[in-house]
């Protein structure tokens, strides 16, 4: 692009930020000067294209008769006004030729009428804001054109006093899909057209601040407070009367204060007062620094437990209420969570008020993401071309400007994969000059040049546990290596929650606990965004017919588009539970840990129960003292209760909060004791021949298989070896992923058409054993599967051993049987872990105990169909009728089970959740081993650890018909 190009572009496709709008200045939700809502519906017409020339809508009296409308705030594209949603990760969806658009650019003009109440004020200004409109809009109130800006997750706003008529006025917005802007917002989510946050009209009465800035620092040395509040534009005085605090603002005080952290969100009510306006406050005392090596807030390590947000709605996009935004925040809290990354832009102003009202750290990110430059080698990248620095700048100062003023609020982050470039580099000087009581990140430039910690995204457990140690591989400017070693680490996104998973946060946790420098991490991401759809249940990308899209790559959250919890996130909050109970070192006794930052544990009360075969047989409290952070304490139960069985400590909130009521279980530990002996498989009745079936015990088989047919009166149906699952998210891996995509593999081998060959149905002696080779067409590798039948006392024993045969180099995904059983059996019971699904490197939130759920409960609703639904560490389980006639089945070892209306072949088929139609079967696996999950549909594979590699495995299982 030469300067002369730039030059005659129309405006929406000129890299600058905008015109005649007012500099940034701090939201706030209320205050006692004057403000109007013009939210609600406008009338609205889409064009195909940015048809500049024709404006005459903007002119009082236009006839929009004919227009459609639209919900403001709100995406068009989402309200059946035109258009649809498109989903892209990395990719532009239009020819990368920056600063330049399509001619196809969706254009919505909004409009709307409204007339001022006689009481409105007289004095001052009156501003008109926009709080976020994608991506670009120019305005005109009463034909006279206010302006124009980009930066969508931005507010924007233009004085108007001047131009507002007594009665009604005509406002006018042009709102185009595509601008310069959309270069620098490549964020991985929908691009989702509109005006999405509201529109205010507010008044900014004589002697009101024109900005205020609060400082309320922490000293942890004598638990002191400094408050300053400057304030530009107006003389005010700062009021805090619960400190007896009234001061005149740009003046500090320094006084004994309670302090703010995510844990324990003190706030204390304030009012910033000006001749013009009275502007309520509220205001946590706390001071972030990077000291030792370590990122510190009042003068304690921190540990992130955190999630990325994104704002999603599966019905409005981007616009979420604000009960939404608090529900976010309520289910974070309720899951340990202490952490929000608001990826990839400042959320709703509104969001930030709620962190510091219920507690969580956040890094704030600027509304910048150039990722889509990374396939061009980053050749164009706008945050290294100073034609755009005036934008980058102008992003960085509105998102500072807007929430400084936030306890919450510790670090600025710069963007989100944008590579490196002096643009970067002039916001990182700007925001330190600005602010420089909080620390900045940034993650896409590993010199870490212009931040204050190095972050990462999805590393691997080894090269976090190097970086723990402060060993990793260097830098080639050892300046630059030094300043980095010395940094705090964190990983701005870790364990993608892609469909069933992440794996291995667990392994992840314990280096976070084990190093200083590892304070923890953000998994990715929040929600799934996928879109309520009639046909689909949740559509993904290419559902609303893109050209270009990634798939169900946007539904990787920890919520289900319907903000249900996913086993995920259950897993998350049990990993970072802030209290750890574990056996203490004599028996009946426990070890309970303070693994909060900066909290006491007065607030939870510990209960405990003895569970034997399911029963509780004894229950009470436990007497925890109080512990500061870090501190352990052996405790004892409240009352004896002796005998072996299951021990069961939950740590719950002793009272109400503002995110859970008191009985809410924060953290649990158990310990199991006298665990009972496996029951060996029945034997002692010998099989009988008669037709074409062979009998042994409760059990018939065809005896030309050696397969069941029946057990006692259940019909069972294709009972065999399974060796398959239908892949998930994280077994198919990403396509950037180097190797180990086992899901691919799996495929390739076939493992997903067994075949499975009879060599030998042998029934003689006490005993009936059926020898196969199950292997897939095309290879010569195989397993050697013998299944041994025994019987006795009305139960049947089967232990079936496998030998793999040829090169096996892959894992299997699973490693046990199937079968089907009548629909009818669809009521399952079961002693292990519970109640929601596990997988080997998933299995921390697994609670022992005995659970019952319908075969219809056990099915996790991942937006696209895929393995789920095990339970792990399963002694025994039982399918029944309504009549509670039925199957059991006993593991000779801990097994895993798993229930669903459909094969794992449908299972595989199906694309959306709705493809997945109960038939007239259950299909039951019991498996004696499963392979992991890891993280690898964007990050590291299943740790060695986890994987099931093909080896000869011996297990067994006694089945008993019920009722
Ligand atoms: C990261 C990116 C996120 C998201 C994630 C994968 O690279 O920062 O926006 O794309 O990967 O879901």
């Amino acid at each position: 692009m030469s300067r002369t190009e730039t030059d005659t572009l129309p405006w929406y496709e000129d890299p600058s930020p905008g015109t005649g709008g007012l500099a940034p200045r701090p939201w706030y939700a209320t205050s006692d000067a004057w403000r109007m809502s013009l939210n609600g519906e406008w009338a609205f017409r889409l064009s195909p294209r940015a048809a500049t020339e024709d404006e005459s809508f903007a002119r009082p009296g236009f006839d929009a008769s004919e227009w459609g409308t639209v919900a403001v705030p709100g995406h068009w594209v989402l309200q059946g006004a035109g258009g649809a949603p498109a989903y892209t990760n990395v990719v532009y969806p239009f020819p990368v030729d920056p600063p330049r658009v399509p001619s196809e650019n969706p254009t919505g003009d909004h409009l709307r009428t409204f007339t001022l109440p006689g009481d409105r004020p007289q004095d001052g200004e009156l501003v008109l804001r926009f709080e976020g409109v994608e991506s670009c809009a120019r305005v005109w109130l009463n034909g006279r054109e206010l302006g124009d800006f980009k930066g969508s997750r931005l507010p924007h706003e233009f004085a108007v006093g001047d131009l507002l008529n007594p009665g009604e006025n005509v406002l006018a917005v042009r709102v185009h899909a595509w601008s310069s802007g959309s270069y620098l917002e490549d964020q991985d989510q929908w691009w989702l057209p509109g005006i999405f946050r509201e529109v205010t009209l507010v008044h900014r009465p004589d002697g009101a601040p024109r900005d205020f800035f609060v400082h309320a620092g922490y000293d942890h040395r004598d638990g002191s407070g400094t408050l300053l509040v400057e304030c530009e534009g107006a003389d005010g005085r700062v009021l805090v009367p619960e400190l007896g605090v009234d001061i005149a603002s740009g003046a500090s005080v320094t006084l004994p204060v309670e302090p703010w952290t995510a844990e324990t969100p003190r706030l204390y009510d304030a009012e910033l007062v000006t001749a013009g306006e009275r502007i309520p406050l509220r205001i946590g005392f706390r001071t972030v620094v990077v000291e030792d090596g370590v990122i510190k807030v009042n003068g304690g390590r921190l540990l992130f437990r955190g999630v990325n947000r994104h704002e999603f709605h599966p019905e409005t996009g981007r616009a979420v209420d604000a009960s939404t935004m608090r529900r976010d925040l309520v289910l974070m809290k309720q899951h340990n969570i202490n952490a929000v990354r608001t990826s990839h832009y400042p959320p709703h102003p509104a969001f930030l008020d709620l962190c510091d009202e219920l507690g969580l750290w956040v890094i704030d990110e600027c509304d910048l993401e150039t990722h889509g430059f990374v396939d061009l080698e980053w050749r164009g990248n706008p945050v290294d071309d100073e034609r755009w620095t005036p934008a980058l700048l102008d992003r960085a100062a509105r998102m500072v400007e807007r929430d400084k003023n936030h306890a919450s609020v510790i670090i600025w982050s710069l963007g989100n994969e944008c590579g490196s470039g002096s643009g970067l580099t002039s916001m990182a000087e700007w925001i330190r000059g600005r602010d420089p009581e909080r620390l900045l990140h940034y993650e896409g430039d590993l010199s870490c040049e212009d931040v204050d910690l190095y972050s990462r995204m999805y590393p691997t457990h080894a090269e976090v546990e190097l970086i723990g140690k402060r060993a990793e591989e260097p830098l080639a400017d050892p300046e630059l290596d030094a300043r980095r070693r010395a940094m705090p680490f964190v990983m701005c996104e870790y364990g993608h929650a892609m469909g069933n998973g992440p794996g291995g946060l667990s392994e992840y946790q314990r280096l976070f606990e084990r190093y200083e420098r590892l304070q923890g991490g953000f998994v990715w991401e929040w929600i799934d965004h996928g879109f309520a759809h009639p046909e689909h249940g949740f559509a993904y990308g290419g559902d609303f017919g893109e050209e270009l899209h990634d798939g169900n790559f946007v539904c990787d959250g920890l919520l289900f588009p319907d903000r249900t919890p996913s086993p995920g996130l259950v897993e998350y909050k049990k990993v970072i539970e802030p209290v750890r109970i574990g056996p203490g070192s004599a028996a009946g006794t426990f070890t309970v840990t303070n693994g909060y930052d900066f909290a006491g544990l007065g607030h939870l009360e510990f209960v405990w129960s003895h569970e034997v075969d399911g029963t509780v047989v004894a229950s009470g409290t436990l007497a925890v003292p109080e512990l500061a952070p870090g501190a352990s304490a052996e405790v004892a139960p409240d009352a004896a209760s002796a005998g072996d069985g299951l021990w069961t400590v939950r740590a719950v909130l002793a009272g109400d909060t503002a995110w859970g009521e008191r009985g809410h279980v924060v953290a649990w530990g158990q310990v199991e004791t006298g665990v009972r002996a496996v029951p060996a498989p029945a034997a002692g009745e010998r099989p009988v021949r008669a037709g074409g079936l062979i009998t042994l015990g409760p059990g018939v088989f065809d005896a030309a298989t050696g397969v069941p047919v029946r057990i006692g009166d259940v019909p069972v149906e294709g009972l065999r070896l399974d060796v398959w699952r239908a892949p998930t998210d994280n077994d198919n891996g990403a396509a950037w992923q180097p190797d180990e995509r086992y899901g691919l593999r799996w495929r390739e081998l076939g493992l997903h058409r067994m075949r499975h060959r009879v060599d030998a149905v042998e029934a003689d002696g006490d005993a009936l054993t059926v020898r196969t080779r199950v292997a897939p067409a095309g290879w010569d590798l195989g397993l050697r599967t013998t299944y041994r039948w025994t019987a006795a006392g009305g139960r049947l024993g089967l232990t079936v051993s496998v030998v793999p045969d040829g090169d096996w180099r892959v894992p299997l995904p699973r490693l046990g049987i199937r079968f089907a059983l009548p629909a009818a059996y669809g009521g399952a019971r079961w002693t292990g872990g519970g109640p929601g699904e596990a997988y080997p490197d998933t299995r921390a939130a697994a609670m022992l105990g005995t659970w019952e759920m319908g075969v219809d409960a056990l099915q996790t609703p991942y937006v696209r169909p895929q393995e789920n639904g095990a339970r792990a560490d399963v002694r025994w389980a039982e399918l029944t009728d309504t009549g509670g006639a039925g199957l059991r089945a006993e593991g000779g070892t801990p097994f895993w089970f798993t229930a669903r209306r459909w094969t794992s072949e449908q299972l595989d088929a199906a694309e959306h959740a709705p493809d997945l139609v109960a038939g007239d079967r259950v299909w039951v696996n019991l498996d004696h081993a499963l392979q992991g999950i890891g993280s690898q549909s964007c990050g590291p594979g299943v740790l060695p650890e986890h994987r099931l590699g093909a080896e000869p495995a011996e297990f067994s299982f006694v089945f008993a018909p019920l009722g």
